[in-house]
């Protein structure tokens, strides 16, 4: 059996070290390599995300399933229990014993509980499927609110609307019977979620979306105008039911959609058994850990036996819970490190004034420029703020904002913060220092009073 990759890693550096004479670095990096950990959610964990399953409340009563489940997992999707069909099986009954089983499971270990999910047109209740227009439309609203407050505080994340994108060529909405109730069902959808729990996150969630295509380039069009218009979204899912491969770009979609703001996460993972399912399973494990923000991994089930694929075994254990040849490549893969997750931003509230972007001062070669995008609201705001190379590769950035007086910064994502009122500096974190001549990348802030008015300066290094 192979050593594990971390192990392996440590030869690779001492060894280049000696030969280039660079003892001091090479034992600065070595001392710095978190040890390998043995369980999934500890080795994600290390690099601040989550290594999760869909857990089913009417298996808690078997040892060998919550065994696994406690041993190996840091987060829970019920994987039915929170649907509508079962949280209100009738019009204004709403009924939460299981999904409250699954949360507090959850809970009771420690786990992030992601909440699946609030608006889908599968597993719409009968007496939803039965109704149209504004009537619709208020009981799905309506249905949200009530679901989103009973969780309040105690969700990690939400999968508001699920699936509502065409699979096809044409990048556009499926058609069901809450999409025929108005093109924007999805964000009153998220407004109505973020006013009931402002601290969850709130994330779209859709399948066939493993690569840059068409469909996810739809979603990809929607989240950017959500973001532009202040609609509070803060993460995408993606579901990743995987065949026997993945399209080479997986990586470079999840990184387009961070690139977007929003967190990203693999939400129901699971692979066809054949040569292939271990280095699958290893391929989207890397490619989330290459991407500072996929904040976690959520495979769909636990047992090839608990998973909806019957017959296709694409889970991580066989069906008596053995560790399967999939489960060591998803540990070394996570072992293996990558970027950590950057701190969690501050809730997204819906902005009451229309966003607005200072003016781009022209970089210059060796330079860098930034400017300022605000999503304000009475007494606060956050700013995102776009940090662009000039002809030149920049190694390393500070970005000076001048505040109004009386305001504050209150948290800051994706750079570290000097100073906390009138002219505060903003430098650099590990992984987003380095930008390619005419690249660019973003960081943000969250702010008391109303945000700078003035174009933020950029000192490159
Ligand atoms: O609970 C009833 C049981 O009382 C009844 O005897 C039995 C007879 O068929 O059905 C049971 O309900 C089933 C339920 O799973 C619980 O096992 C439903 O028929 C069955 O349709 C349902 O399937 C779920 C499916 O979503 C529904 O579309 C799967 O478990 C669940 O894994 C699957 O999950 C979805 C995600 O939510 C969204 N993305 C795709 C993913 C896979 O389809």
């Amino acid at each position: 059996m192979n050593p594990p990759s971390i192990f392996r890693r440590r030869r690779v550096l001492l060894l280049s070290a000696a030969a280039a004479g660079a003892v001091l670095a090479a034992s600065v990096a070595v001392a710095s390599t978190a040890e390998a950990a043995s369980t999934l959610g500890a080795s994600a964990a290390q690099s601040g995300r989550y290594f999760g399953a869909a857990i089913a409340a009417g298996k808690l009563g078997d040892a060998n399933y919550t065994g696994i489940l406690t041993r190996e997992f840091n987060a829970v999707t019920p994987e039915n229990e929170m649907k509508w069909d079962a949280t209100e099986p009738s019009q204004g009954r709403f009924t939460y014993t299981n999904g409250d089983r699954i949360l507090n499971q959850g809970l009771s270990n420690g786990s992030k509980v992601r909440g699946h999910a609030l608006l889908w047109h599968n597993q719409e209740p009968s007496w939803a499927q039965s109704l149209s227009g504004s009537a619709l439309r208020n009981a799905a609203i309506n249905h949200v609110t009530q679901v989103a407050t009973h969780y309040k505080g105690k969700i990690y994340a939400w999968d508001v609307v699920n699936e509502a994108f065409a699979d096809g060529g044409g990048g556009g909405r499926r058609d069901s019977n809450l999409q025929r109730t108005g093109n924007d069902w999805i964000e009153a959808a998220f407004r109505a979620a973020h006013t009931a729990d402002p601290n969850a996150k709130l994330c779209y969630n859709d399948y066939n979306t493993d690569g840059v295509n068409a469909k996810s380039t739809g979603i990809y069009n929607m989240v950017r105008d959500f973001k532009s218009r202040g609609v509070p979204i803060d993460c995408v899912g993606f579901q990743s039911h995987l065949g026997t491969g993945i399209p080479g770009d997986y990586q470079a979609n999840l990184q387009r959609f961070a690139d977007l703001g929003v967190d990203v996460q693999i939400t129901e993972l699971d692979v066809a058994q054949g040569g292939n399912q271990a280095s699958v399973y290893g391929s989207v494990t890397r490619a989330c850990m290459a991407v500072a923000r996929c904040t976690g991994i959520t495979v769909w089930g636990i047992r090839d036996s608990d998973s909806w694929r019957t017959g296709e075994n694409p889970l991580l254990f066989d069906n008596s819970g053995n560790k399967k040849a999939a489960y060591t490549s998803v540990l070394n893969a996570l072992n293996a490190g990558g970027p950590t997750v950057p701190p969690t931003s501050g809730p997204t509230s819906p902005p009451t004034s229309p966003p607005t972007s200072g003016p781009t001062t022209p970089p210059s070669a060796g330079a860098c420029s930034a400017s300022v995008t605000l999503n304000s609201w009475n007494g606060g705001y956050t700013a995102t703020v776009k940090v662009t190379a000039g002809s030149a590769a920049v190694n390393g950035w500070a970005v000076t904002v001048n505040l109004p007086s009386g305001g504050a910064v209150t948290n800051a994502w994706n750079a570290t913060s000097s100073g906390t009122s009138g002219t505060v500096t903003f430098a650099n974190v590990s992984y987003n220092g380095q930008i390619p001549a005419g690249g660019s990348t973003e960081f943000g802030f969250q702010g008391t009073g109303s945000g700078p008015s003035a174009t933020p300066t950029c000192r490159a290094s």
